[in-house]
């Protein structure tokens, strides 16, 4: 714990959570919670300016995620799980770092430019989206940060904020330190579709809390080498985004026979899927149990998303106060002293 190299990382209240999520980022924060001081955030401020967002569904969707991120290993012991909404000091930093972020750097954000491409009225939120990435990482002065490679970009600009930041206001020292993005071998999970990005806004995803069933019924359509047109055609595992797949759910002596069957066509692109669904669904059934568990004690869960927000929130208050110093603010009153309302005891 203290004294560990720090790690942050963050996933939005979108929905469910993917294999691609699961893959590129979860499962790496699940392993290096035992090496690190882990602090893992629900970005509900993120999640408003995207497509998913519902006023209605936000708070259960927060609350889900979190019981699917316990579900997949993250433990509350080793690891501080909490809200992003619950700390408001991420809003505060994005606002001091919004002085030292150039619009241009955000403007060539690839996000941006994909999300606003096709809005008529463009969320001023869509654009400063990565500042507010920025802020949750200095925050906790993380050294690390495990993402997928879709965040890499959104990295790059948080690094150039904390230059530009340490330049100003640092006196020549390096007050926030610069993060390092940390990427698995499964930094780009490809989505159903075989082209995009597994991702909720391609509709492309496998989740990870689906049945068994659901598992087989968004395979089944699944795309795969286009070249292999009927059964008898030899196929190219080299290719194919389910044998890729394969790779992260089947044991090795299966990928190794599902790349000699493809190639040989012994078997139809159907014979392969249906093992991948098998064990797809057997790597996951222990997660969507202990999910579903979870899923019965609500209580509990928002208990550890506040021990949870206290602990990242002590972090932070650190942070702010060397920030607000440097920055050159007037130092705030120091809360008022809680009077208790106590009867006088009565006399001997
Ligand atoms: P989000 O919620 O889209 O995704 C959560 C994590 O999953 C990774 N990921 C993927 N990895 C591999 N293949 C895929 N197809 C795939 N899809 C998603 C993402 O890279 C991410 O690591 N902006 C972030 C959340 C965020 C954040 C942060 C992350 C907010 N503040 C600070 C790190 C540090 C996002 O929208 O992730």
């Amino acid at each position: 714990m203290p004294g560990m190299p720090r790690i942050f990382s963050g996933v939005q209240p979108t929905g469910e959570l993917h294999i691609g999520n699961w893959l590129g980022a979860v499962r790496n924060l699940v392993h290096l919670q035992d090496t690190y001081e882990s602090l893992i955030c629900i970005v509900d401020l993120h999640a408003i300016t995207g497509a998913f967002y519902e006023p209605a569904q936000h708070a259960g969707r927060t609350r889900d995620l979190a019981i699917g991120l316990l579900a997949s290993g993250i433990d509350p012991d080793r690891a501080t799980l909490f809200v992003q909404s619950h700390v408001p000091a991420h809003s505060e930093l994005m606002w001091l770092l919004n002085a030292v972020t150039p619009v241009g750097e955000l403007e060539r954000m690839t996000q941006y430019k994909d999300k606003s491409a096709h809005l008529e009225s463009i969320p001023a939120g869509l654009l400063n989206y990565p500042i507010l990435m920025a802020a949750d990482i200095l925050l906790y002065r993380a050294d690390l940060v495990p993402v997928g490679e879709d965040q890499v970009q959104h990295l790059e600009l948080a690094r150039e904020v904390t230059r530009r930041w340490n330049a100003a206001y640092g006196a020549g020292s390096a007050v926030l330190p610069e993060p390092q993005p940390l990427l698995t071998e499964a930094k780009r999970i490809i989505g159903l579709d075989g082209e995009a990005k597994m991702s909720k806004s391609k509709g492309n995803t496998i989740g990870i809390l689906d049945s068994p069933e659901a598992i087989w019924q968004k395979l089944r359509p699944a795309k795969t080498d286009p070249a292999r047109v009927t059964r008898k055609d030899p196929g190219r595992p080299e290719v194919c985004n389910i044998f890729d797949l394969h790779k992260y759910f089947s044991p090795p002596e299966t990928v190794e026979q599902v790349a000699v069957n493809c190639r040989g066509a012994l078997w139809g692109c159907l014979d392969c899927k249906r093992v991948l669904a098998d064990n797809m669904a057997a790597t996951l059934a222990p997660i969507r149990e202990r999910a579903a568990v979870l899923a019965e004690a609500p209580g509990r869960v928002d208990e550890i998303l506040a021990e949870g927000a206290e602990r990242a929130g002590a972090i932070a208050r650190e942070t702010m106060a060397t920030v607000h110093d440097r920055m050159g603010f007037l130092r705030a009153p120091a809360p008022p002293v809680q009077r208790r309302n106590v009867e006088p005891t009565a006399g001997p």
